[in-house]
């Protein structure tokens, strides 16, 4: 039988740093699409094991390599955080044997866009994630259909521009031999997209993001906000990443067993994606172990598109675009203000705070009179809402939660160089989820709650903020005493490249290197 980790021991100083920090003090990042070069295989090995002493990881271990709470003490002197993960095609020119590679998911090995094998037929994923029309994965300018394989992404984070362009360059330099930046389809150069966590932290159409994540247990967050719940009661106790602590509400809503993210320990089901190796035995072989999939997606915002829609349901909704209804309208569209306040009222003993996470739908808004049914973060996380009853519900949506952290990538329009623009400038986001299960998490998400027209018993529409074209597509606006219906006429988001990749642990990308050298 197939042993866990148990979750006081989750091994923190084999596990890269992305797992519990987005970085928020490195906002300049840089995402390097990578290939290995043909017929290099040492050099690879070579590339990896030095890579692998150089990655950004939770905790110091035994390894030489730099720590979050290293990077967190930093005296302020050009910090920088890399993170590496390897695609399926990248794992097979390591020369992994079918046994190890089975140990990988289906879909992880099969790619986030399979080529069609029938010319005229869209593949099953493909059309499970809703890439059709302009998403289409034949018009991606990365991965995709094309022929051009993607072995893997290096994640590069650093504390100004000009230490990022340094670290792009090194690192490129350090790879020359092994592996090569993947080339743009629309012959701009290397894929090299780079991400930006402005001080506001929101992403193009304006709002607040990566406010709402999934707790680690046993992680340092959880840890606090337990130690703190015996000291002091619930509100007084509160949320923010890298802070204080989750109120006991927010604790049952945010707090998630390891193994929903992390291979190799217990998850919300009691059992354990592994490949099955003894707890204990540091084998520097056991490739899943402290690993997770990453779900890499560039999507394109078209903010005036957005603008121009809003606006146009405010007409229609208050027979007025004031500012005010404007900002009614979008919030209702995504289910928090621009501010990040969501539309679920604050509950008496809730905190007043604009990053408030501690909410329920069921019990708080039932009918989604303040927070529409097909808003984004209602579908995105329905918490207490889709099951047989509130509290299974509750237990239910932590099997289907990811950890974000993506990025937008692009000008801002409202900045100089972004007004010059226009509307065709490439801005999104670079959407980063981590899951253990893709097919469980990110994909059910996305097929089976935000590209579903009948979420949550509604009649036709899409996620807002999704990328699925669909003739007739809606935003159902519940109220009294009729519902407000609004066509969306087109997507304002379209996926422009993706690719499920592996995050390994350390010590698993120590072994692969081994791997490669064919020992
Ligand atoms: C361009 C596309 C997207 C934009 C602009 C966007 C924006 C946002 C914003 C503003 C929030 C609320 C702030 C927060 O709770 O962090 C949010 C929450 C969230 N989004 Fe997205 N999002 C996009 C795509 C996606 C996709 C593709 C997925 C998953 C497949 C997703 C999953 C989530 C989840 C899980 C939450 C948290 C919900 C909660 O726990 O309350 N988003 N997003």
């Amino acid at each position: 039988m197939t042993r866990c980790n148990a979750m006081e021991d989750i091994e923190w100083d084999d596990i890269q740093g992305l797992l519990l920090s987005g970085y928020p003090q490195l906002p300049f990042s840089a995402y390097l699409v990578w290939r290995f070069r043909p017929g290099q295989r040492d050099a690879a090995r070579h590339w990896l094991a030095d890579v692998a002493e150089r990655l950004m990881r939770v905790e110091r271990g035994a390894g030489k390599g730099p720590s979050i709470q290293a990077l967190k003490a930093a005296d302020g002197t050009n910090p920088r955080a890399i993170n590496l993960a390897l695609t399926a095609s990248g794992l097979r020119k390591l020369d992994l044997d079918d046994r190890r590679l089975r140990q990988f998911s289906l879909e992880f090995l099969e790619g986030m866009a399979p080529k069609p094998t029938v010319p005229t037929q869209i593949p099953r994923r493909s059309n499970l994630l809703g890439d059709a029309g302009d998403s289409l994965p034949a018009h991606w300018n990365w991965g995709g259909w094309s022929d051009d394989d993607v072995d893997g992404m290096l994640l590069l984070y650093a504390a100004d521009e000009p230490t990022l362009h340094a670290l792009v360059n090194a690192e490129i330099q350090a790879m020359k031999a092994a592996a090569e930046p993947v080339a743009d389809r629309r012959g701009s150069g290397p894929v090299i997209l780079k991400g930006r966590l402005y001080d506001d932290r929101k992403e193009h159409f304006g709002f607040k993001d990566g406010i709402s994540q999934p707790t680690i247990e046993g992680s340092p967050l959880a840890k606090r906000s337990r130690q703190r719940l015996k000291q002091k009661t619930s509100a007084a106790a509160y949320e923010e990443e890298g802070g204080k602590a989750l109120s006991e509400k927010g604790q049952r809503i945010s707090l998630v067993k390891p193994g929903e993210f992390l291979l190799g320990y217990v998850n919300e089901r009691r059992e354990c994606i592994s490949d099955g190796s003894a707890r204990g035995q540091a084998n520097a072989r056991d490739l899943l172990r402290n690993g997770t999939y990453m779900v890499f997606r560039q999507l394109e915002q078209d903010v005036p598109a957005f603008e121009d829609f809003v606006a146009s349901v405010a007409e229609r909704l208050h027979g007025s675009t004031d500012p005010d209804k404007i900002e009614d309208v979008a919030a209702r569209l995504v289910g928090r203000y621009r501010s990040g306040e969501p539309l679920v009222p604050r509950a008496d003993d809730s905190p007043d705070k604009p990053d408030r996470n501690d909410f329920l739908f069921s019990h708080e808004d039932g009918a989604g009179l303040a927070c529409p049914i097909g808003a984004h973060i209602r579908r995105a996380n329905p918490r207490d809402a889709i099951g047989p009853d509130p509290d299974t519900a509750l237990r239910l949506s932590k099997m289907h939660r990811i950890i974000r952290r993506g990025r937008p990538y692009g000008t801002r329009r409202d900045s100089e160089q972004g007004k010059s623009n226009g509307t065709g400038a490439g801005r999104g986001v670079a959407f980063i989820a981590l899951n253990a299960d893709i097919a469980g998490q990110f994909e059910m998400i996305q097929h089976s709650w935000l590209n579903n027209a009948h979420f949550g018993g509604l009649y036709s529409g899409t996620d807002p903020l999704g990328h699925a074209p669909r003739t007739g597509d809606e935003f159902a606006i519940q109220q009294r005493p009729t519902n407000v219906h609004v066509e969306r006429p087109r997507p304002f988001v379209t996926v422009r490249g993706g690719a499920y990749f592996f995050l390994p642990g350390i010590n698993a990308v120590r072994a692969l290197a081994t791997e490669a050298s064919g020992h």
